[in-house]
């Protein structure tokens, strides 16, 4: 059943074309509208949200954040993220137009469930992203927009992160499209890039074996560092996640701008730091975080940049280079995560660990 691959997590990684093309699947019309025909909340519902508040737990959280940067960036509605796990101890604001995003890949995460119950007795309108038909989550929220990627059996989620995105994604562009009078010429150019978001998952992955060259080099670091900047920043997080569980390795992700406010102390000779470069269609970012390279290279850091095609201006400072294929900067997650996790999983590989099966986890979290 694993169709000839060690573990089920390699297998689920290169299943990432088909499962973000499912998830777009039938929801991008000819002309280029967005129809989330399972969504069961009326346009009039959802002009009205003032607040939108995604809640989810570990790598949901990550797509979560994501979906921040950019329902903000095309609805102008303020998001905020929050912990399932935090989130009702804190007697949150909550009213009928406050939108609630959980995400949860199992549909069953208690922290996540209880958040959800929360929510709906504030009388909050709840709209899961979940993968999992029928899961309690989905089963309890207003509506929902599942997620196509297919059953999920390693513990470390890989596809069901980048069709969570794409789901996030589509609710955005979904809720620009109701609100707005006429659909701005940069979101039919994100759909449109959407559209090619498959085949560029596809091309990341036909690149992957220097990464997993690179992990299985990498064995016996005890500490790797990610960076990133923008929507790069959840990614840093997701890889350094990914590493924790899979290789037990002490990861962190910073945000590149925090590295100055301490996490630059951590920089000793030869410490692996992955950075996430973001597109040089943002020059600002991109230039900051160049310079960030630098000054971490400066350190003694070993970087390993993934950065995309063309961007030759971090070549000088990068001791590894991963390029990926070009993507509008909101869209990057999508293919900027993949080598995270062929990475994480090649070196846990190497150390001779269970990869689907770290230890002191499981698939889904139904205890608080
Ligand atoms: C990490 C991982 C976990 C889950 C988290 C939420 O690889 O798998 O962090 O993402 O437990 O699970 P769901 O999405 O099922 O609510």
């Amino acid at each position: 059943e694993k169709g000839g691959y060690d573990y089920f997590m390699d297998k689920e990684i290169d299943e990432q074309p088909q499962a973000v093309a499912d998830t777009l699947l039938g929801r991008i019309s000819a002309e280029g509208r967005l129809q989330l025909d399972e969504m069961r909340m009326s346009e009039s519902e959802l002009r009205s949200v003032d607040k939108v508040i995604v809640i989810a737990a570990g790598t949901s959280y990550h797509a979560g954040m994501i979906a921040k940067y950019a329902i903000e960036h095309w609805t102008r509605i303020p998001v905020e993220v929050e912990l399932a796990s935090e989130f009702r101890y804190r007697d949150p604001i909550l009213t009928r137009d406050t939108l609630v995003l959980v995400i949860s890949q199992s549909g069953e995460t208690a922290d996540t469930l209880m958040a959800l119950r929360h929510a709906k007795d504030q009388h909050a309108r709840v709209l899961a992203i979940c993968n999992s038909n029928g899961a309690t989550i989905p089963r309890e929220a207003d509506a929902v927009v599942y997620t196509h990627g297919g059953p999920e059996i390693a513990v470390a989620s890989t596809k069901a992160f980048l069709t969570q995105l794409i789901a996030c994604y589509l609710v955005g562009l979904y809720l620009a499209q109701v609100r707005a009078a006429k659909f701005p010429d940069e979101i039919a150019d994100i759909l449109e890039q959407l559209s090619q978001a498959p085949a560029k998952v596809r091309e990341t992955l036909d690149r992957m074996g220097p990464v997993r060259e690179l992990g299985r080099l990498l064995k016996d670091e005890g500490r790797v560092l990610f960076l990133g900047r923008h929507v790069g920043y959840p990614v840093a997080l997701e890889g350094a996640l990914k590493l924790k569980e899979l290789a037990y390795v002490h990861a962190e992700g910073f945000a590149a701008g925090e590295l100055k406010h301490g996490p630059i102390a951590l920089v000793d000779q030869g410490l692996p730091v992955v950075v996430v470069v973001p597109p040089a269609d943002r020059p600002l970012l991109h230039d900051k975080i160049v310079s960030n390279i630098q000054e971490i290279r400066a350190r003694g850091a070993r970087t390993i940049v993934i950065a995309e095609d063309g961007d030759t201006a971090v070549a000088p400072f990068a001791d590894t280079l991963i390029y990926v294929p070009e993507l509008p900067t909101l869209l990057q997650p999508l293919v900027a995560t993949v080598p995270l996790q062929v990475f994480a999983s090649a070196l846990a590989d190497a150390k001779g660990l269970d990869v689907d099966q770290p230890r002191n986890l499981a698939k889904s979290v139904t205890v608080e």
